[in-house]
């Protein structure tokens, strides 16, 4: 048992996180169930799905399902279903992405709509969905997975940038629209977080040393350093925020 913080608000409280089977959200679904919560997760990847329940253990129930966010009517059966079997739902953190680089004078118009709907229509529909479930039980917390490529706007991934910068406007609209029903709508930011995707495809010895140059901290961010604060957002200790944006990166904005 680590000695971060708990959050007794969390136990026993239904949290769906999209594209949870791997990355920073398969941190989150640790996260939330060392806190008693309910999780349920779906992602593509069955596989690192099934390492993730192995990992867990058997004293953790995890609800799964294989689900292509890009799917929209499955997507959103899948977060009803999920509320179905778990009584509710109280924390929806759309996690899910796909940051393959692309360079912009060749991404076709299949490409661009393909970009933007598994990094930025898969949270809208997601949302839709949990909303009208939490209004019903009295409130909830989404969490938006942002970036700060939304503020930077690094070079080759267009789509990702513009998906990642208009989860902030999503953020932004719901919480103002469902505020009224006590549903908070929060975005996190993160800087460069070492997964086992970027240290495979992009986080090299030399790009990470770039890094490090550009931050305060000078410290690896990890998966569970985000997750972290997604725990803070989904508990009750955070009830009063709402309508913002939280940016972790070792001060490199
Ligand atoms: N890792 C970073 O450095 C970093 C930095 C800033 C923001 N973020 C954001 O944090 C979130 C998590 O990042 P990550 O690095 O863990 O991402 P990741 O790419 O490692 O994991 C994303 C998960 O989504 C799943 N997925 C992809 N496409 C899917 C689809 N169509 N349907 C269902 N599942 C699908 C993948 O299988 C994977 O499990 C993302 O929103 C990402 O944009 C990450």
């Amino acid at each position: 048992m680590s000695a971060l913080a708990r959050y007794p608000s969390l136990a026993g409280r239904p949290v769906m996180i999209t594209g949870g089977a791997s990355g920073i959200g398969a941190a989150m679904v640790e996260a939330f169930a060392e806190q008693g919560a309910c999780v349920g997760c779906i992602d593509i990847d069955e596989a690192a799905a099934a390492g993730l329940r192995e990992r867990l253990g058997d004293g953790v129930e995890l609800w799964f399902r294989r689900v292509d966010v890009t799917d929209v009517p499955a997507l959103k059966q899948a977060v009803v279903d999920f509320a179905e079997a778990a009584g509710g739902l109280g924390v929806l953190i759309n996690n899910v992405a796909n940051d393959t680089r692309h360079e912009p004078l060749q991404v076709t118009e299949e490409h661009w709509r393909a970009c933007l709907a598994v990094n930025l229509d898969a949270a809208f529909f997601a949302s839709q969905v949990a909303v009208s479930i939490m209004r019903e039980a009295g409130g909830g917390s989404i969490v938006n997975m942002s970036s700060i490529n939304a503020l930077l706007g690094p070079g080759q991934m267009p789509g990702y940038v513009t998906a990642k910068a208009g989860l902030l406007g999503l953020t932004k609209a719901l919480a103002c629209d469902f505020g009224a029903d006590s549903i908070r709508v929060n975005s996190i930011l993160p800087g460069w977080v070492v997964t086992d995707r970027q240290l495979d495809n992009w986080l090299t010895p030399e790009a990470e040393a770039e890094w490090m140059r550009q931050v305060a901290l000078d410290r690896r961010i990890l998966p569970r350093d985000v997750a972290n604060l997604a725990l803070f957002l989904a508990a009750d200790d955070s009830a009063l925020i709402t309508n913002q944006y939280f940016v972790i990166d070792g001060g490199r904005t």
